[in-house]
């Protein structure tokens, strides 16, 4: 099949470094299958996708699974992140090495949605990753920062009444993993960066020349928590959207190069997990499929990144933190490569029930977004063409 690109822009094929894809333990909210098709129509040729499953992906067993499922499917690479602590408990590491060297070539690993809270396991994690040339990626909150907190976010969920999830949760410990990462000579990533002080951390620490990288979400780069208003609990994202001075902080942070990349954070959620009470309702928003337009609204509108700034925090620099091999190097003709044709000229307006994804938590349905992603091709066969997958 061939692709009539005319008048668009050649892309290199979109790396997300943060998916839940749910698969094992909730395929009634997304499997492999599905999230991989929300992946490939959005522009995505690698999808990492997290180790929070049921049963949790701590073993190699599971991690090569979750790795040759993503193969047999086809659309997209799915690189396994394994669990760094056994079972997300955190109170003892899992088998990394066994991990890294397995089928899937593990190259990070995270306890996300649930931090390594003990600084001395965190020591030691960064120290096994370091032998093994691996990254540890940090869901940077301190959920015994959250006591006593007035406010979900902000002065709008302050007077909305919202429970605490402050700054300094998220600061506290992206602080404290940098000066690890600094003595311990291991590589640490800061998963979905959200406060203006965390960009203020990350200066800093790179700074130092400390190996720390750093990603974003489109959600927080646009949505503030001004959306909060309605209680509507689709706008409930771990960690939460903050003030719109914050927005502007990350977007200026993305440009710059303080923060590498845009991750997804694609959370599908059941409607039942998304339909209660504020407080009640799972954190966690989709991002596969729209990601590319949030960028293009965010920061290409205004020209803060160019295309070829968006080949960089979507592809190359995802590419590099994790090793990709095939990744951001240049391509012989006629050599079978990774694309993303995106129209810079379309608008197209979201709609959450005709998303690829199993479930609908999209907190852009009905809106308006520029550009959309025209074809994706993996490896020089097109997985994704004008709204349609193409399975293999
Ligand atoms: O909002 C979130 N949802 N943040 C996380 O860290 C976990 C994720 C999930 O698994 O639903
Ligand atoms: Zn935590
Ligand atoms: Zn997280
Ligand atoms: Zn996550």
């Amino acid at each position: 099949e061939t692709v009539d690109g005319g008048g668009g822009v050649l892309l290199p094929g979109f790396v997300d470094l943060h998916t839940h894809l749910r698969e094992p333990g909730r395929e009634d909210t997304e499997t492999i299958e599905t999230g991989s098709a929300a992946a490939a129509l959005g522009g995505y040729t690698a999808v990492f996708a997290m180790a929070n499953t049921d049963p949790v992906a701590d073993t190699a067993v599971l991690t090569d699974h979750v790795w040759r499922r993503g193969q047999a499917v086809g659309l997209v690479d799915v690189h396994p992140v394994g669990a760094v602590t056994v079972g997300l408990q955190g109170t003892q590491l899992a088998e990394l090495g066994a991990m890294a060297d397995g089928d899937a070539h593990v190259k990070m690993f995270s306890d996300d949605g649930k931090c390594v809270h003990d600084p001395l396991l965190m020591r030691r994690a960064l120290e096994y990753a370091r032998g093994l040339g691996v990254l540890i990626a940090q869901h940077a909150e301190e959920p015994r920062l959250t006591v006593g907190a007035i406010a979900h976010e902000g002065p709008n969920a302050a007077r909305l009444g919202l429970a605490g999830w402050p700054r300094s949760a998220e600061e506290s410990i992206v602080a404290r993993d940098a000066i690890l990462a600094r003595d311990a000579g291991g590589r640490v990533h800061i998963c979905h960066a959200s406060t203006a002080g965390t960009v203020e951390l990350l200066r800093w620490a790179k700074a130092q020349g400390i190996a720390i990288t750093a990603e974003v979400t489109p959600h927080h780069l646009l949505l503030d928590d001004s959306r909060l208003a309605t209680y509507d609990a689709v706008n409930k994202v771990n960690p939460p959207l903050r003030e719109d001075s914050d927005c502007v902080a990350l977007r200026a942070a993305l440009a710059e190069g303080v923060i590498d990349c845009v991750a997804t954070d694609h959370a599908p959620h059941a409607e039942q997990e998304k339909c209660c009470e504020f407080a009640a309702a799972r954190p966690g928003m989709l991002g596969l499929q729209t990601a590319l337009s949030v960028i293009a609204a965010t920061m290409v509108a205004d020209g803060a990144l160019d295309w070829r700034g968006v080949a960089r925090v979507m592809s190359e620099r995802p590419a590099a933190i994790v090793g990709l091999p095939d990744q951001g190097r240049p391509i012989a003709v006629g050599e079978p490569a990774n694309l993303t044709v995106v129209d810079p000229d379309a608008t197209w307006t979201v709609d959450a029930s005709a998303l690829a994804s199993r479930s609908a938590n999209t907190p852009f349905d009905s809106m308006t977004l520029p550009a959309r992603v025209v074809a994706t091709v993996l490896r020089g066969r097109v997985t994704a063409i004008d709204g349609e997958v193409r399975a293999r």
